[in-house]
Protein backbone atom coordinates (compact mmCIF):
# COMPACT_ATOMS: atom_id res chain seq x y z
CA UNK A 1 0.00 0.00 0.00
CA UNK A 2 1.49 3.18 -1.35
CA UNK A 3 2.11 5.92 1.69
CA UNK A 4 -0.02 8.46 1.19
CA UNK A 5 -0.21 9.77 4.70
CA UNK A 6 2.22 12.60 4.29
CA UNK A 7 0.95 13.82 0.48
CA UNK A 8 1.72 18.03 0.03
CA UNK A 9 -2.36 17.26 -0.60
CA UNK A 10 -2.76 16.53 3.06
CA UNK A 11 -0.39 18.76 4.72
CA UNK A 12 -1.85 21.51 6.93
CA UNK A 13 -0.77 23.18 9.79
CA UNK A 14 -2.38 24.20 13.33
CA UNK A 15 -0.85 28.22 13.68
CA UNK A 16 3.11 27.26 14.21
CA UNK A 17 2.27 23.22 14.58
CA UNK A 18 3.21 21.77 11.23
CA UNK A 19 1.38 18.15 10.54
CA UNK A 20 1.63 15.53 7.80
CA UNK A 21 -2.66 15.37 7.65
CA UNK A 22 -5.48 17.04 8.95
CA UNK A 23 -6.58 13.69 11.21
CA UNK A 24 -5.85 13.87 14.73
CA UNK A 25 -7.68 11.50 17.70
CA UNK A 26 -9.85 13.08 20.38
CA UNK A 27 -9.32 13.19 23.62
CA UNK A 28 -10.78 10.96 25.44
CA UNK A 29 -11.62 8.31 22.96
CA UNK A 30 -8.43 6.96 21.98
CA UNK A 31 -6.24 6.28 25.25
CA UNK A 32 -2.71 6.75 24.90
CA UNK A 33 -3.25 5.14 21.39
CA UNK A 34 -1.27 2.31 22.93
CA UNK A 35 -3.86 -0.42 22.85
CA UNK A 36 -4.13 0.46 18.86
CA UNK A 37 -1.36 -0.09 17.93
CA UNK A 38 -1.85 -3.49 16.28
CA UNK A 39 -4.80 -2.24 14.19
CA UNK A 40 -3.19 0.19 11.72
CA UNK A 41 0.03 2.08 11.67
CA UNK A 42 -0.03 5.44 14.14
CA UNK A 43 2.82 6.98 12.79
CA UNK A 44 0.20 8.00 9.75
CA UNK A 45 -1.68 10.11 11.67
CA UNK A 46 -1.88 14.22 11.87
CA UNK A 47 -1.41 13.53 15.75
CA UNK A 48 -2.32 11.64 18.66
CA UNK A 49 -4.41 13.82 21.57
CA UNK A 50 -4.19 12.07 24.75
CA UNK A 51 -6.87 11.77 27.11
CA UNK A 52 -6.94 14.43 29.84
CA UNK A 53 -3.99 14.57 32.24
CA UNK A 54 -4.50 15.89 35.76
CA UNK A 55 -2.23 16.79 38.51
CA UNK A 56 -3.61 14.19 40.77
CA UNK A 57 -5.39 10.82 39.84
CA UNK A 58 -8.54 10.98 39.57
CA UNK A 59 -11.23 7.71 40.04
CA UNK A 60 -14.07 9.26 37.94
CA UNK A 61 -17.96 9.11 38.59
CA UNK A 62 -19.98 6.21 39.65
CA UNK A 63 -20.96 3.31 36.95
CA UNK A 64 -22.78 2.92 34.35
CA UNK A 65 -20.66 5.66 32.54
CA UNK A 66 -21.47 4.86 28.88
CA UNK A 67 -24.97 4.63 27.24
CA UNK A 68 -25.40 4.18 23.55
CA UNK A 69 -27.98 6.81 21.89
CA UNK A 70 -29.43 5.86 18.34
CA UNK A 71 -26.56 7.86 16.20
CA UNK A 72 -23.91 8.17 19.51
CA UNK A 73 -23.59 8.08 22.65
CA UNK A 74 -23.45 9.53 26.60
CA UNK A 75 -20.52 8.81 28.54
CA UNK A 76 -19.58 10.31 32.46
CA UNK A 77 -16.49 8.99 32.58
CA UNK A 78 -15.66 12.37 34.77
CA UNK A 79 -12.07 12.64 33.63
CA UNK A 80 -10.78 9.01 35.52
CA UNK A 81 -7.03 8.72 34.99
CA UNK A 82 -4.18 8.54 36.83
CA UNK A 83 -2.54 11.71 37.06
CA UNK A 84 0.26 13.13 35.87
CA UNK A 85 3.40 11.67 37.55
CA UNK A 86 1.96 8.33 36.34
CA UNK A 87 1.43 9.86 32.92
CA UNK A 88 4.90 11.20 32.36
CA UNK A 89 6.84 8.25 33.48
CA UNK A 90 4.84 6.07 31.54
CA UNK A 91 2.61 7.07 28.72
CA UNK A 92 3.63 9.56 27.41
CA UNK A 93 7.20 8.17 26.39
CA UNK A 94 5.13 4.93 24.71
CA UNK A 95 2.93 7.70 22.86
CA UNK A 96 6.38 9.04 21.53
CA UNK A 97 7.13 6.03 19.99
CA UNK A 98 3.67 5.64 18.36
CA UNK A 99 3.23 9.22 16.32
CA UNK A 100 5.89 11.59 15.41
CA UNK A 101 3.77 14.49 16.53
CA UNK A 102 1.96 14.33 20.30
CA UNK A 103 -0.70 16.88 21.99
CA UNK A 104 -0.97 16.53 25.84
CA UNK A 105 -5.00 16.97 26.64
CA UNK A 106 -4.67 18.90 29.99
CA UNK A 107 -7.34 19.32 32.55
CA UNK A 108 -7.32 21.60 36.30
CA UNK A 109 -9.79 22.76 38.44
CA UNK A 110 -7.60 26.10 39.88
CA UNK A 111 -5.78 27.78 36.99
CA UNK A 112 -1.96 27.15 38.84
CA UNK A 113 -2.79 23.39 37.79
CA UNK A 114 -3.16 24.17 34.27
CA UNK A 115 0.48 25.70 34.67
CA UNK A 116 1.62 22.98 36.75
CA UNK A 117 0.98 20.66 34.11
CA UNK A 118 1.95 23.02 31.48
CA UNK A 119 4.93 23.54 32.71
CA UNK A 120 5.76 19.78 33.29
CA UNK A 121 4.58 18.63 30.22
CA UNK A 122 6.60 21.10 28.04
CA UNK A 123 9.89 20.20 30.38
CA UNK A 124 9.42 16.54 29.15
CA UNK A 125 9.04 17.56 25.13
CA UNK A 126 5.44 17.70 23.58
CA UNK A 127 4.27 18.67 20.63
CA UNK A 128 1.40 21.26 21.60
CA UNK A 129 -1.21 21.57 24.59
CA UNK A 130 -5.22 20.93 24.63
CA UNK A 131 -6.54 23.01 27.61
CA UNK A 132 -9.65 21.34 28.22
CA UNK A 133 -11.84 24.18 29.67
CA UNK A 134 -14.84 22.01 30.40
CA UNK A 135 -13.04 21.90 34.37
CA UNK A 136 -15.03 23.40 37.04
CA UNK A 137 -12.75 26.44 38.62
CA UNK A 138 -12.85 25.55 42.33
CA UNK A 139 -12.12 29.71 43.00
CA UNK A 140 -14.99 30.71 41.14
CA UNK A 141 -18.18 28.53 42.45
CA UNK A 142 -17.02 25.34 40.56
CA UNK A 143 -17.80 27.19 37.18
CA UNK A 144 -16.74 25.69 34.37
CA UNK A 145 -13.64 27.48 32.30
CA UNK A 146 -14.81 27.09 29.20
CA UNK A 147 -18.72 29.15 30.13
CA UNK A 148 -16.98 31.87 31.16
CA UNK A 149 -14.68 34.13 28.33
CA UNK A 150 -12.72 35.78 31.25
CA UNK A 151 -12.16 32.59 32.79
CA UNK A 152 -11.04 30.92 29.75
CA UNK A 153 -9.08 33.82 28.96
CA UNK A 154 -6.98 33.77 32.19
CA UNK A 155 -6.63 29.95 32.16
CA UNK A 156 -5.36 30.12 28.97
CA UNK A 157 -3.20 33.55 29.25
CA UNK A 158 -1.25 31.52 32.37
CA UNK A 159 -0.57 28.26 30.32
CA UNK A 160 0.65 30.44 27.54
CA UNK A 161 3.17 32.83 29.93
CA UNK A 162 4.90 29.24 30.70
CA UNK A 163 4.40 26.91 27.66
CA UNK A 164 7.32 26.86 24.62
CA UNK A 165 4.87 24.88 22.35
CA UNK A 166 1.66 25.49 20.52
CA UNK A 167 -1.45 26.01 23.56
CA UNK A 168 -5.23 25.14 22.17
CA UNK A 169 -8.31 25.83 23.90
CA UNK A 170 -10.76 22.98 23.47
CA UNK A 171 -14.30 24.17 23.88
CA UNK A 172 -17.53 23.49 25.09
CA UNK A 173 -20.62 23.78 23.03
CA UNK A 174 -23.00 24.02 26.30
CA UNK A 175 -23.17 28.11 26.12
CA UNK A 176 -25.27 30.27 24.72
CA UNK A 177 -22.54 32.17 22.70
CA UNK A 178 -19.53 30.23 22.14
CA UNK A 179 -17.57 32.48 19.77
CA UNK A 180 -17.58 34.61 22.55
CA UNK A 181 -15.84 32.25 24.09
CA UNK A 182 -13.49 31.63 21.31
CA UNK A 183 -12.33 35.06 21.42
CA UNK A 184 -11.72 34.85 24.90
CA UNK A 185 -9.00 31.81 24.12
CA UNK A 186 -7.45 34.27 21.72
CA UNK A 187 -7.63 37.31 23.75
CA UNK A 188 -5.47 35.08 26.11
CA UNK A 189 -2.93 34.03 23.12
CA UNK A 190 -4.40 30.58 22.37
CA UNK A 191 -2.76 29.10 18.93
CA UNK A 192 -5.74 27.41 18.31
CA UNK A 193 -9.31 26.63 19.11
CA UNK A 194 -10.42 22.83 19.30
CA UNK A 195 -14.53 22.67 18.98
CA UNK A 196 -16.07 20.97 20.39
CA UNK A 197 -16.33 18.85 23.49
CA UNK A 198 -19.14 16.54 23.74
CA UNK A 199 -23.07 18.02 24.58
CA UNK A 200 -24.62 17.42 27.79
CA UNK A 201 -27.40 14.69 27.64
CA UNK A 202 -29.43 12.00 29.08
CA UNK A 203 -30.88 8.88 29.25
CA UNK A 204 -33.67 7.23 30.95
CA UNK A 205 -34.55 3.93 32.20
CA UNK A 206 -38.79 4.77 32.56
CA UNK A 207 -39.21 1.05 34.42
CA UNK A 208 -36.38 1.68 36.86
CA UNK A 209 -37.24 5.47 36.82
CA UNK A 210 -33.74 6.23 37.16
CA UNK A 211 -31.34 7.82 34.98
CA UNK A 212 -28.97 5.14 33.08
CA UNK A 213 -26.00 7.06 33.73
CA UNK A 214 -24.64 6.35 37.24
CA UNK A 215 -23.93 10.56 37.23
CA UNK A 216 -27.57 11.21 35.71
CA UNK A 217 -26.35 13.15 32.97
CA UNK A 218 -23.47 13.03 30.20
CA UNK A 219 -21.78 14.40 27.21
CA UNK A 220 -23.17 13.33 23.91
CA UNK A 221 -20.76 12.38 21.27
CA UNK A 222 -20.68 10.89 17.79
CA UNK A 223 -22.26 11.33 14.55
CA UNK A 224 -25.70 12.70 16.32
CA UNK A 225 -23.17 16.14 17.36
CA UNK A 226 -21.74 16.67 13.65
CA UNK A 227 -23.99 19.29 12.57
CA UNK A 228 -23.68 21.61 15.86
CA UNK A 229 -19.89 21.07 15.54
CA UNK A 230 -19.77 22.25 12.09
CA UNK A 231 -21.92 25.36 12.20
CA UNK A 232 -19.73 26.30 15.36
CA UNK A 233 -16.12 25.28 13.95
CA UNK A 234 -17.89 27.64 11.08
CA UNK A 235 -19.04 30.63 13.42
CA UNK A 236 -15.89 30.69 15.61
CA UNK A 237 -13.37 30.74 12.14
CA UNK A 238 -15.44 33.95 11.18
CA UNK A 239 -14.73 35.48 14.44
CA UNK A 240 -11.22 34.89 15.21
CA UNK A 241 -7.74 34.74 13.39
CA UNK A 242 -6.18 31.56 14.94
CA UNK A 243 -6.56 28.17 13.71
CA UNK A 244 -9.78 26.13 14.54
CA UNK A 245 -9.48 22.16 15.40
CA UNK A 246 -12.94 20.56 14.29
CA UNK A 247 -14.45 17.60 16.61
CA UNK A 248 -17.95 15.68 16.67
CA UNK A 249 -19.21 13.02 15.10
CA UNK A 250 -16.38 13.42 12.09
CA UNK A 251 -16.35 9.24 10.78
CA UNK A 252 -15.11 9.83 7.38
CA UNK A 253 -12.59 11.68 4.86
CA UNK A 254 -15.90 13.36 3.58
CA UNK A 255 -16.65 14.41 7.29
CA UNK A 256 -13.42 15.65 7.48
CA UNK A 257 -13.48 17.49 4.30
CA UNK A 258 -17.13 18.95 5.55
CA UNK A 259 -14.97 20.51 8.55
CA UNK A 260 -12.44 21.99 6.44
CA UNK A 261 -14.67 23.28 4.50
CA UNK A 262 -16.41 24.57 7.44
CA UNK A 263 -13.41 26.49 8.20
CA UNK A 264 -11.06 23.89 10.63
CA UNK A 265 -7.85 23.36 9.64
CA UNK A 266 -7.49 20.12 11.47
CA UNK A 267 -10.04 17.26 12.57
CA UNK A 268 -10.18 14.91 15.54
CA UNK A 269 -11.76 12.10 15.27
CA UNK A 270 -13.31 10.48 18.45
CA UNK A 271 -16.35 8.30 19.11
CA UNK A 272 -15.74 6.23 15.44
CA UNK A 273 -12.58 5.01 17.04
CA UNK A 274 -14.68 2.76 19.47
CA UNK A 275 -16.23 0.65 16.52
CA UNK A 276 -13.23 0.91 14.64
CA UNK A 277 -9.56 1.20 16.03
CA UNK A 278 -8.31 1.84 12.98
CA UNK A 279 -10.12 4.23 11.50
CA UNK A 280 -7.77 7.54 11.95
CA UNK A 281 -5.59 6.02 9.15
CA UNK A 282 -8.30 4.83 6.97
CA UNK A 283 -9.79 8.09 6.73
CA UNK A 284 -6.13 9.72 6.05
CA UNK A 285 -6.27 7.27 2.92
CA UNK A 286 -8.96 8.25 2.16
CA UNK A 287 -8.64 12.03 2.42
CA UNK A 288 -5.66 11.81 0.54
CA UNK A 289 -7.40 9.82 -2.64
CA UNK A 290 -10.67 12.38 -2.39
CA UNK A 291 -8.58 15.12 -2.51
CA UNK A 292 -6.46 13.98 -5.84
CA UNK A 293 -9.95 13.29 -7.58
CA UNK A 294 -11.28 16.45 -6.81
CA UNK A 295 -7.73 17.82 -7.98
CA UNK A 296 -7.54 20.34 -4.67
CA UNK A 297 -5.61 20.23 -1.04
CA UNK A 298 -6.67 20.57 2.79
CA UNK A 299 -4.72 23.99 2.42
CA UNK A 300 -6.98 25.21 -0.68
CA UNK A 301 -10.17 24.36 0.71
CA UNK A 302 -9.80 25.26 4.16
CA UNK A 303 -12.17 27.59 4.92
CA UNK A 304 -13.85 27.53 1.58
CA UNK A 305 -17.77 27.13 2.19
CA UNK A 306 -19.39 30.23 0.74
CA UNK A 307 -21.50 32.34 3.16
CA UNK A 308 -24.64 30.97 4.07
CA UNK A 309 -27.37 33.61 2.92
CA UNK A 310 -28.13 34.74 6.22
CA UNK A 311 -24.46 35.86 7.01
CA UNK A 312 -24.76 37.41 3.85
CA UNK A 313 -27.63 39.79 4.92
CA UNK A 314 -25.70 40.29 8.49
CA UNK A 315 -28.15 38.00 10.37
CA UNK A 316 -25.79 36.13 12.88
CA UNK A 317 -27.69 33.65 14.29
CA UNK A 318 -30.41 30.61 13.03
CA UNK A 319 -32.97 32.28 14.69
CA UNK A 320 -32.45 35.13 12.76
CA UNK A 321 -32.85 33.34 8.96
CA UNK A 322 -36.06 32.15 10.55
CA UNK A 323 -39.09 33.55 8.54
CA UNK A 324 -41.03 36.39 10.91
CA UNK A 325 -43.85 34.69 12.68
CA UNK A 326 -47.28 35.10 11.83
CA UNK A 327 -49.47 37.74 13.23
CA UNK A 328 -51.21 35.73 16.01
CA UNK A 329 -48.61 32.94 16.50
CA UNK A 330 -47.25 33.52 19.72
CA UNK A 331 -50.98 33.22 20.99
CA UNK A 332 -51.58 29.68 19.24
CA UNK A 333 -48.04 28.32 20.44
CA UNK A 334 -48.71 29.38 23.97
CA UNK A 335 -52.08 27.95 24.18
C1 LIG B 1 -15.65 8.23 26.28
C2 LIG B 1 -15.22 9.65 26.01
C3 LIG B 1 -14.25 10.24 26.82
C4 LIG B 1 -13.85 11.55 26.57
N1 LIG B 1 -12.87 12.10 27.37
C5 LIG B 1 -12.43 13.36 27.10
C6 LIG B 1 -11.35 13.90 27.85
O1 LIG B 1 -10.76 13.25 28.72
N2 LIG B 1 -10.98 15.18 27.56
C7 LIG B 1 -11.56 15.93 26.57
O2 LIG B 1 -11.15 17.08 26.35
N3 LIG B 1 -12.56 15.41 25.82
C8 LIG B 1 -13.01 14.15 26.06
N4 LIG B 1 -14.00 13.61 25.29
C9 LIG B 1 -14.60 14.43 24.22
C10 LIG B 1 -13.98 14.11 22.85
O3 LIG B 1 -12.61 14.41 22.82
C11 LIG B 1 -14.70 14.87 21.72
O4 LIG B 1 -14.58 16.26 21.95
C12 LIG B 1 -16.18 14.51 21.64
O5 LIG B 1 -16.39 13.15 21.90
C13 LIG B 1 -16.77 14.83 20.25
O6 LIG B 1 -16.09 14.11 19.24
P1 LIG B 1 -16.62 12.70 18.64
O7 LIG B 1 -18.07 12.87 18.33
O8 LIG B 1 -15.76 12.46 17.44
O9 LIG B 1 -16.40 11.67 19.71
C14 LIG B 1 -14.44 12.30 25.51
C15 LIG B 1 -15.41 11.69 24.71
C16 LIG B 1 -15.79 10.39 24.94
C17 LIG B 1 -16.84 9.77 24.04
Amino acid sequence: MPDTCGSSLLQTSIGPLQLQNPVLSASGTYGSGWEARDFSPLSRVGALVSKTVTVKPRHGNPPPRIAETPSGMLNSIGLENKGADYFLAETLPRMKTLCPRVVINIGGEAVDEFVELAERFCKAGVDALEVNLSCPNVQEGRLLFSTDARMCERAVAAVKRVANVPVFAKLSPNVTDIVSIAKGAEQGGADGITAINTLIGMAVDWRKRKPILGRGIGGLSGPAIKPVALRMVHEISRAVRIPVIGVGGARTAEDVLEFVCAGASAVEVGTAAFVDPAVLVGVVEDLARLLAGANTSIAELRGSLAAPIAAQAGHATAQAACPAPQRGAEGAASR
